[in-house]
Protein backbone atom coordinates (compact mmCIF):
# COMPACT_ATOMS: atom_id res chain seq x y z
CA UNK A 1 0.00 0.00 0.00
CA UNK A 2 1.57 3.49 -0.71
CA UNK A 3 2.42 5.50 2.16
CA UNK A 4 -0.43 8.14 3.32
CA UNK A 5 0.73 11.90 3.64
CA UNK A 6 0.77 11.57 7.33
CA UNK A 7 3.02 8.63 7.52
CA UNK A 8 5.06 10.62 4.81
CA UNK A 9 5.21 13.55 7.07
CA UNK A 10 5.95 11.98 9.96
CA UNK A 11 8.70 9.75 8.47
CA UNK A 12 10.70 13.06 6.74
CA UNK A 13 10.08 15.28 9.95
CA UNK A 14 11.39 12.46 12.54
CA UNK A 15 14.88 13.40 12.67
CA UNK A 16 14.27 17.14 13.31
CA UNK A 17 11.67 16.27 15.81
CA UNK A 18 14.54 14.38 17.59
CA UNK A 19 16.73 17.35 17.39
CA UNK A 20 14.10 19.63 18.88
CA UNK A 21 13.16 16.87 21.77
CA UNK A 22 17.09 16.38 22.74
CA UNK A 23 17.68 20.30 22.97
CA UNK A 24 19.94 20.51 25.40
CA UNK A 25 16.76 22.47 27.24
CA UNK A 26 14.04 20.26 26.79
CA UNK A 27 16.66 17.06 28.13
CA UNK A 28 17.10 19.16 31.19
CA UNK A 29 13.44 19.77 31.28
CA UNK A 30 12.63 16.28 30.85
CA UNK A 31 14.92 15.04 33.74
CA UNK A 32 13.29 17.53 36.25
CA UNK A 33 16.74 19.86 36.52
CA UNK A 34 14.60 23.47 35.17
CA UNK A 35 13.97 25.68 37.52
CA UNK A 36 10.22 27.02 37.41
CA UNK A 37 11.47 30.52 36.38
CA UNK A 38 13.21 28.23 33.57
CA UNK A 39 10.03 26.60 32.86
CA UNK A 40 8.17 29.98 32.89
CA UNK A 41 10.62 31.46 29.57
CA UNK A 42 9.21 28.39 28.00
CA UNK A 43 5.47 29.17 28.11
CA UNK A 44 6.02 32.72 27.77
CA UNK A 45 8.04 31.97 24.46
CA UNK A 46 5.02 29.27 23.39
CA UNK A 47 2.40 31.97 24.20
CA UNK A 48 3.81 34.60 21.57
CA UNK A 49 3.47 31.59 18.94
CA UNK A 50 0.14 30.71 19.73
CA UNK A 51 -1.19 34.13 19.42
CA UNK A 52 0.25 34.34 15.92
CA UNK A 53 -1.00 30.88 14.92
CA UNK A 54 -4.48 31.60 16.36
CA UNK A 55 -5.15 34.54 14.63
CA UNK A 56 -3.90 32.82 11.25
CA UNK A 57 -6.13 30.11 12.25
CA UNK A 58 -9.18 32.83 12.53
CA UNK A 59 -8.30 34.32 9.06
CA UNK A 60 -8.45 31.07 7.64
CA UNK A 61 -11.93 29.99 9.39
CA UNK A 62 -13.61 29.60 6.26
CA UNK A 63 -10.83 28.18 4.00
CA UNK A 64 -12.11 24.87 3.05
CA UNK A 65 -8.69 23.06 3.38
CA UNK A 66 -7.77 24.60 6.71
CA UNK A 67 -11.28 24.41 7.73
CA UNK A 68 -11.42 20.85 9.22
CA UNK A 69 -7.93 21.63 11.26
CA UNK A 70 -9.03 24.67 13.02
CA UNK A 71 -10.85 23.24 16.26
CA UNK A 72 -11.87 25.61 19.23
CA UNK A 73 -11.27 22.79 21.35
CA UNK A 74 -7.23 23.05 20.41
CA UNK A 75 -6.95 26.71 21.55
CA UNK A 76 -3.98 27.45 23.73
CA UNK A 77 -3.79 31.30 24.67
CA UNK A 78 -6.26 31.54 27.45
CA UNK A 79 -4.77 28.35 29.26
CA UNK A 80 -1.11 30.02 28.26
CA UNK A 81 -2.33 33.68 29.58
CA UNK A 82 -3.95 31.31 32.66
CA UNK A 83 -0.40 29.77 33.06
CA UNK A 84 1.50 32.93 32.45
CA UNK A 85 -0.43 34.36 35.32
CA UNK A 86 0.31 31.43 37.69
CA UNK A 87 3.99 32.06 36.85
CA UNK A 88 4.83 35.55 36.89
CA UNK A 89 1.87 36.97 38.76
CA UNK A 90 -1.02 39.42 37.38
CA UNK A 91 1.55 41.73 35.68
CA UNK A 92 2.47 39.08 33.39
CA UNK A 93 2.59 41.13 30.22
CA UNK A 94 4.91 43.24 31.89
CA UNK A 95 6.96 40.13 32.58
CA UNK A 96 7.88 38.58 29.42
CA UNK A 97 9.43 39.35 26.18
CA UNK A 98 9.60 37.32 22.69
CA UNK A 99 13.36 36.42 22.18
CA UNK A 100 14.53 36.69 18.73
CA UNK A 101 13.77 32.93 17.54
CA UNK A 102 10.45 33.35 18.46
CA UNK A 103 9.99 36.70 16.67
CA UNK A 104 11.38 34.91 13.38
CA UNK A 105 9.06 32.10 14.43
CA UNK A 106 6.33 34.47 15.12
CA UNK A 107 6.96 36.26 11.59
CA UNK A 108 7.31 32.74 9.55
CA UNK A 109 3.56 32.15 10.53
CA UNK A 110 2.34 35.86 9.88
CA UNK A 111 4.24 35.60 6.52
CA UNK A 112 2.54 32.02 5.75
CA UNK A 113 -1.26 32.89 7.11
CA UNK A 114 -2.49 33.11 3.57
CA UNK A 115 -1.37 29.55 2.51
CA UNK A 116 -3.92 27.01 3.91
CA UNK A 117 -0.90 24.10 3.65
CA UNK A 118 1.70 26.63 5.16
CA UNK A 119 -0.68 27.09 8.17
CA UNK A 120 -1.32 23.37 8.58
CA UNK A 121 2.44 22.44 8.57
CA UNK A 122 2.71 24.97 11.69
CA UNK A 123 -0.60 23.50 13.11
CA UNK A 124 0.07 20.28 12.96
CA UNK A 125 3.78 21.02 14.29
CA UNK A 126 2.30 22.26 17.18
CA UNK A 127 -0.68 20.59 18.07
CA UNK A 128 0.16 17.40 17.35
CA UNK A 129 3.17 17.77 19.52
CA UNK A 130 1.28 19.29 22.66
CA UNK A 131 -0.86 16.31 22.19
CA UNK A 132 2.05 13.65 22.08
CA UNK A 133 5.27 14.64 23.69
CA UNK A 134 3.58 17.86 25.33
CA UNK A 135 1.86 15.08 27.87
CA UNK A 136 5.20 14.26 28.78
CA UNK A 137 6.38 17.44 29.65
CA UNK A 138 2.99 17.95 31.57
CA UNK A 139 3.87 15.11 34.38
CA UNK A 140 7.42 15.94 34.28
CA UNK A 141 6.07 20.03 35.22
CA UNK A 142 3.15 18.73 37.62
CA UNK A 143 5.95 16.46 39.79
CA UNK A 144 8.67 19.54 39.66
CA UNK A 145 6.95 22.35 40.16
CA UNK A 146 3.52 20.82 42.53
CA UNK A 147 1.42 22.77 39.87
CA UNK A 148 -2.36 22.22 40.23
CA UNK A 149 -5.83 23.72 39.37
CA UNK A 150 -3.68 27.21 39.67
CA UNK A 151 -2.32 27.01 35.98
CA UNK A 152 1.11 26.10 35.22
CA UNK A 153 0.25 23.26 33.28
CA UNK A 154 -2.95 24.34 31.75
CA UNK A 155 -1.70 24.54 28.23
CA UNK A 156 -1.18 20.37 28.17
CA UNK A 157 -4.50 20.10 29.39
CA UNK A 158 -6.88 19.74 26.94
CA UNK A 159 -10.57 19.80 27.98
CA UNK A 160 -12.12 19.40 24.88
CA UNK A 161 -10.33 16.53 23.62
CA UNK A 162 -11.05 13.17 25.89
CA UNK A 163 -9.32 10.67 24.36
CA UNK A 164 -6.06 12.34 22.59
CA UNK A 165 -5.10 8.94 20.64
CA UNK A 166 -8.71 8.96 18.86
CA UNK A 167 -7.95 12.37 18.24
CA UNK A 168 -4.80 12.40 16.83
CA UNK A 169 -5.69 9.54 14.51
CA UNK A 170 -8.44 11.99 13.43
CA UNK A 171 -6.15 14.39 13.12
CA UNK A 172 -3.97 11.98 10.71
CA UNK A 173 -6.79 10.92 8.35
CA UNK A 174 -7.44 14.61 8.22
CA UNK A 175 -4.21 15.28 6.43
CA UNK A 176 -4.77 12.12 4.17
CA UNK A 177 -8.33 14.07 2.74
CA UNK A 178 -6.13 16.76 1.81
CA UNK A 179 -6.18 16.18 -1.97
CA UNK A 180 -2.42 17.61 -2.29
CA UNK A 181 -0.53 16.93 -5.76
CA UNK A 182 2.92 16.04 -5.68
CA UNK A 183 4.28 19.88 -5.47
CA UNK A 184 1.89 20.75 -2.63
CA UNK A 185 3.10 17.59 -0.20
CA UNK A 186 6.52 19.01 -0.64
CA UNK A 187 5.83 22.21 0.01
CA UNK A 188 3.65 21.13 3.14
CA UNK A 189 6.60 18.85 3.98
CA UNK A 190 9.30 21.73 3.79
CA UNK A 191 7.16 24.32 5.69
CA UNK A 192 7.07 21.45 8.61
CA UNK A 193 10.66 21.28 8.63
CA UNK A 194 11.13 24.76 8.47
CA UNK A 195 8.55 24.90 11.98
CA UNK A 196 10.60 22.13 13.08
CA UNK A 197 14.13 24.59 12.57
CA UNK A 198 12.29 27.55 14.09
CA UNK A 199 11.09 25.86 17.39
CA UNK A 200 14.30 24.71 18.10
CA UNK A 201 15.42 27.31 17.51
CA UNK A 202 13.36 28.99 20.52
CA UNK A 203 14.37 25.94 22.58
CA UNK A 204 17.99 26.43 21.46
CA UNK A 205 17.90 30.01 22.66
CA UNK A 206 16.15 29.38 25.87
CA UNK A 207 19.03 26.79 26.84
CA UNK A 208 21.34 29.81 26.40
CA UNK A 209 20.40 30.25 30.18
CA UNK A 210 20.58 26.59 31.26
CA UNK A 211 23.16 27.69 34.11
CA UNK A 212 21.08 30.20 35.10
CA UNK A 213 17.68 27.30 35.23
CA UNK A 214 19.20 24.61 36.47
CA UNK A 215 18.43 23.31 40.09
CA UNK A 216 20.84 22.02 42.12
C1 LIG B 1 10.39 16.39 25.56
C2 LIG B 1 10.21 16.53 24.32
C3 LIG B 1 9.40 15.64 23.42
C4 LIG B 1 9.02 14.34 23.58
C5 LIG B 1 9.34 13.40 24.72
C6 LIG B 1 8.24 14.00 22.41
C7 LIG B 1 7.68 12.76 22.19
C8 LIG B 1 6.85 12.44 21.14
C9 LIG B 1 6.28 11.13 20.91
C10 LIG B 1 6.49 9.91 21.80
C11 LIG B 1 5.53 11.20 19.80
C12 LIG B 1 4.77 10.06 19.13
C13 LIG B 1 3.37 10.04 19.64
C14 LIG B 1 2.42 9.19 18.80
O1 LIG B 1 2.85 8.47 17.90
O2 LIG B 1 1.24 9.29 19.07
C15 LIG B 1 5.61 12.57 19.33
C16 LIG B 1 4.94 13.03 18.26
C17 LIG B 1 5.05 14.33 17.80
N1 LIG B 1 5.80 15.34 18.33
FE1 LIG B 1 7.00 15.22 19.92
N2 LIG B 1 8.14 15.08 21.60
C18 LIG B 1 8.84 16.11 22.18
C19 LIG B 1 9.01 17.38 21.69
C20 LIG B 1 8.41 17.85 20.56
C21 LIG B 1 8.58 19.20 20.04
C22 LIG B 1 9.46 20.27 20.66
C23 LIG B 1 7.79 19.26 18.92
C24 LIG B 1 7.57 20.38 17.97
C25 LIG B 1 8.10 21.53 18.02
C26 LIG B 1 7.12 17.98 18.75
C27 LIG B 1 6.23 17.67 17.75
C28 LIG B 1 5.64 16.44 17.55
C29 LIG B 1 4.72 16.14 16.48
C30 LIG B 1 4.25 17.08 15.39
C31 LIG B 1 4.35 14.81 16.63
C32 LIG B 1 3.41 14.02 15.75
C33 LIG B 1 4.14 13.11 14.78
C34 LIG B 1 3.15 12.35 13.91
O3 LIG B 1 2.54 11.42 14.41
O4 LIG B 1 2.98 12.74 12.77
N3 LIG B 1 7.53 17.15 19.76
N4 LIG B 1 6.43 13.29 20.17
Amino acid sequence: MAETFADELRTVTWSDHEGAEHTAYLEALMKGQVSRAGYAEMVAQHYYAYVALEEAGRALADDPVAKPFIRPELERVSALERDLEALYGENWREEIAPSRPTLTYVARINQIADWPGGFIAHHYTRYLGDLSGGQVIRKIAERAYGFEDEGGVSFYLFPGIPDLKAFKIEYREQLNALNLDEVQRRRIIGETLLAYQLNTEVLVEIGKRLPEYLVA
